[in-house]
């Protein structure tokens, strides 16, 4: 299982301390929740601090965009050069546009789907992403209670890009834990995102991502 800690439980006043740490911990990928006020009631960070998060990263960014206007927010991330950008379906008239976009600005486009969406809103779109994002919790903030019929629904996905576009990942964002992961990987879950469990772990942020993986 690949992890992706999500910074948004990182200690704001030490980020770059906590962006190194859950890299020198082994995490794959570093999960940056994007938040604008306006598509979820919640307000992270812009280009100013993502930059510093980059900066201190020495594994790739995974750009969780939860915004209206996806296309002006990547023109603002694009610059950093990060791995994946995600953006909402529920928020993109024109996904497969935007997804074109993503790519030709090298990097590489994934779409995530809150938790009433059903897979077959992106079937179409399946062959142009290198990944999708389930979220597991309503998108807006972290330490989330998990929302189990995301299994169910990870393993209907997984059908679709067997037929579709068999290299494209599936990734789950939203109240992991040692608990679920599990059954999250038996379903078909390529990269779990986790925010308090890898940063509030009692035993510390490598003993977390060690424990997912
Ligand atoms: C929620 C964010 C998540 C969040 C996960 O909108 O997309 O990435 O930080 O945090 P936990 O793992 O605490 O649910
Ligand atoms: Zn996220």
């Amino acid at each position: 299982m690949l992890v992706a800690p999500s910074i948004l439980s990182a200690d704001f006043g030490n980020l770059a301390r906590d962006v190194e740490a859950i890299c020198e911990g082994g995490c794959d990928l570093v999960h940056v929740d994007v938040m604008d006020g306006h598509f979820v009631p919640n307000l992270t960070i812009g280009p100013v601090v993502v930059e510093a998060v980059a900066k201190a990263a020495s594994k790739p960014l995974d750009i969780h965009l939860m915004v209206e206007n996806n296309s002006f927010f990547v023109d603002l991330f694009a610059p950093l050069k990060p791995g994946y950008i995600s953006f909402h379906i529920e928020e993109e008239k024109h996904p497969h546009r935007l997804i074109q976009k993503i790519r030709s600005l090298g990097i590489k486009p994934a779409i995530t789907l809150n938790p009433h969406t059903p897979p077959e809103a992106i079937e179409f779109l399946l062959e142009d992403v290198d990944m999708v994002l389930l979220m597991s919790v309503n998108p807006g903030f972290g330490g989330q209670k998990f929302i189990s019929s995301v299994i169910k629904k990870v393993k209907h996905l997984k059908k679709l890009i067997n037929e579709r576009n068999p290299k494209c990942l599936i990734e789950v964002d939203g109240g992991v834990t040692d608990e679920n992961v599990k059954l999250l990987e038996e379903a078909g879950v390529d990269i779990v995102v986790a925010g308090s469990f890898v940063y509030k772990h009692p035993n510390g942020i490598s003993h977390a991502i060690a424990a997912l993986k």
